[in-house]
């Protein structure tokens, strides 16, 4: 029988990763039975890099573009310092409903300022050079605006994590026909070519560009 391999490293990365709080297993179990759609949440590994980041960045300031319903904006929290503080975006009020009512559920849950309202507005409100670390992972057709915004709202040396480069594998054909893969693979060449960064794109889940502003 022929074996996925890709499946079984993924298999193998999982059962060697630590695992969540019981409150993030809890909120991944709601957002199934409500949305039907937890695979939009980064998920456990991906989570726990993201985590991880946060710890060794020394980041104290972090915006979340994308809350859905709060799984990577809690992973965030989990991982800020006690004074940490973390924004996060979302326009959809189903799913910032459910993100409020675990952020209430966890003692990290006070770090949290949800902004129900386009991630664009929130963003351009914030101060420039205010934040340690961006996370985007909403509209892909607005990434390359997301990234202009977090370049100005960045510290030097601040962390730019996007998810979803690879955008399901579309970017990876030679013809693009759909709209987000066209615009996730615009986005890809410019940060490629921008000297302000320093970046390296990582082959984890959907794809993530870890970009740090020099
Ligand atoms: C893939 S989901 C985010 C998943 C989340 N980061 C997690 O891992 O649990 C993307 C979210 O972005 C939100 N979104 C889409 N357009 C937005 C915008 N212009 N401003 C803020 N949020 C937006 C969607 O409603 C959706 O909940």
């Amino acid at each position: 029988m022929k074996r996925d391999i890709g499946a079984v490293i993924g298999k193998y990365i999982d059962e060697h990763t630590d695992e969540v709080s019981p409150l993030l297993q809890e909120l991944l179990k709601e957002t199934e039975e409500k949305t039907g759609r937890a695979w939009w949440s980064i998920g456990k590994v991906e989570g726990k890099f993201l985590q991880l980041l946060i710890r060794i960045s020394g980041t104290k300031n972090a915006v979340e573009v994308g809350t859905f319903t709060g799984y990577s904006s809690l992973m965030i929290a989990e991982a800020l310092p006690d004074d940490g503080t973390l924004t996060t975006c979302e326009t959809n009020e189903e799913f910032a409903s459910i993100a409020l009512s675990y952020f209430k559920k966890s003692p990290h849950g006070k770090k949290i300022r949800l902004e129900l309202r386009p991630a664009i507005e929130t963003l351009g409100e914030l101060s420039s050079e205010s934040m340690d670390f961006v996370f985007v992972d909403a509209d892909k057709t607005s990434y390359s605006q997301y990234f202009d915004e977090a370049l100005r709202i960045l510290r030097q040396g601040g962390l730019i994590f996007v998810d979803n480069v690879f955008w399901r594998k579309k970017v990876l054909t030679n013809k693009i026909t759909n709209e987000n893969a066209r615009a996730i693979a615009a986005f890809n060449e410019k940060i490629k070519r921008d000297d302000r960064v320093e970046k390296v794109m990582l082959d984890i889940r959907d794809g993530i560009y870890l970009i740090r502003k020099k």
